[in-house]
């Protein structure tokens, strides 16, 4: 049995010790977020895929029964996780947006799966999920209808809760459609995180608490990381380069307040990655993995794996750049400076090693130089008194020692990324 409590992450030191530190505000700064649902889950990102983007709210199995959200669908995914060296590199959870309930609660007030589409229902495919090494995540909403308008759980907190424990479960992404009030949405929000540790099962806690918050006030993400595992702060992904280019802006704009509330236990999710899909060039999808491992973001996929380039699922699988997003040292990073429209991003990883992205944001002309004098990156410490750097987009090369007065001469694609790993030396 879990329980929720507030505890130091990663050996963090007690509120008590961090309010009598004189320099609060940097501690806060590079300490990530020391507070999480003790949940003993998610102490790296999330991995795995999540039907949203790609798949949508399609119903439809007479017209598309291939790409129809169903159980059928779902079990293809598996086999295909397991069978082509998904779950190896790490991506584990498989999961379940909304559409797939049965528009109303059975008799005892429970939710149902759609019978016609789901026709084994979700116990059945938990356990063939789980049959094949991986874990089943499923969706509902804090407020009275999902945001396609299936049932909501407002006043169903602890029902759904057991359900989905009953069911075998590992993940819920809860969304806030449908709340009457920002009370609501926050006393829903903790309400289903206290229902989900009731049930004694592992349950991997979604939220997108902060995004409803906005509109009306800053969240407290001190607050949000007790209850939550991840949390959406901003607008749905599209499968555009604008779409990703936005997220990027909104979170280096506020990236102090993020930077600080992610740590092991609980992540900023910028939202799926969008990679193997339609809307990105090369460079942009390079550009999305790089970032999405800088920013310790969830890396949950939504694509199709029946049908998806080598390419683009080379990319997605590639263990140093995963080994980057799932640091554990947990510190997500942050975006070090701009300058004519060249963005240059840094993470600060365990044994003193650095990942920095160096990212072309112009969109005329061809591949840009740029120069970075070492000394300036992983504050000063990166290459002191030198480092060995590697890249690692867009094509894993050693690149040699730097000692602190050197230079690194980078060449980047427009709206691509130069991805690059600094270990001390
Ligand atoms: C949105 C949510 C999306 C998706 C969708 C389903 O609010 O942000 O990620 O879950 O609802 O209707």
């Amino acid at each position: 049995m879990v329980a929720v409590t507030m505890r130091p992450a990663s050996g963090g030191p007690p509120l008590g010790c961090l309010l009598a530190l004189r320099f609060l505000t940097l501690v806060l700064w590079n300490v990530p977020g020391a507070w999480a649902l003790d949940n003993g889950l998610a102490m790296t990102p999330t991995m795995g895929w999540l039907h949203w983007e790609r798949f949508m709210c399609n119903t439809d199995c007479n017209e598309d029964p291939d790409s129809c959200i169903s159980e059928k669908l779902f079990m293809q995914m598996a086999d295909l996780m397991d069978s082509d060296g998904w779950k190896e590199v790490g991506y584990e959870y498989l999961c379940i947006d909304d559409c797939w309930m049965a528009p109303e609660r059975d008799s005892k007030g429970r939710l149902q799966a759609d019978p016609i589409r789901f026709p084994s229902g979700i116990r059945h495919l938990a356990n063939y999920v789980h049959s094949k090494g991986l874990k089943l995540g499923i969706y509902a909403d804090v407020g009275k209808k999902t945001c396609a308008g299936y049932p909501g759980s407002l006043g169903y907190y602890d029902i759904d809760a057991k359900t989905f424990a009953a069911w075998g479960v590992d993940l819920l992404k809860f969304d806030g459609c449908y709340c009457d009030s920002v009370e609501q949405l926050a006393n829903g929000y903790k309400n289903m995180s206290l229902a989900l540790n009731n049930t004694g099962r592992s349950i991997v806690y979604s939220c997108e608490w902060p995004m409803y918050m906005w509109p009306f006030h800053k969240p407290n993400y001190t607050e949000i990381r007790q209850y939550c595992n991840h949390w959406r702060n901003f607008g749905d992904i599209y499968d555009s380069w604008e779409s990703v280019k936005s997220i990027l802006r909104w979170t280096s704009s506020i990236q102090k307040t993020l930077v600080s509330a992610a740590g092991p236990g609980g992540w900023n999710d910028p939202d799926m990655l969008v990679i193997g899909n339609f809307g990105l060039s090369w460079d942009q999808q390079i550009t999305q993995m790089a970032l999405w491992a800088i920013m310790a973001a969830p890396l949950l996929m939504s694509n199709d794996l029946r049908q998806i380039s080598l390419q683009a699922k080379t990319l997605l699988q590639n263990k140093d750049v995963i080994a980057i997003n799932q640091d554990p040292l947990g510190k997500q990073g942050y975006l070090l400076r701009e300058e004519d429209n060249i963005e240059v991003w840094e993470r600060p990883l365990s044994n003193l090693a650095w990942a920095v992205a160096v990212v072309n944001l112009q969109e005329i002309g061809g591949p840009r130089s740029y120069t970075i004098n070492v000394a300036s990156l992983g504050q000063g410490l990166a290459c002191n008194p030198a480092c060995l750097v590697m890249e690692l987009l867009p094509v894993k090369t050693k690149l040699g020692f730097y000692e602190w007065t050197s230079c690194l001469k980078t060449r980047v694609n427009p709206t691509g990324t130069v991805l690059l790993r600094l270990e001390r030396n």
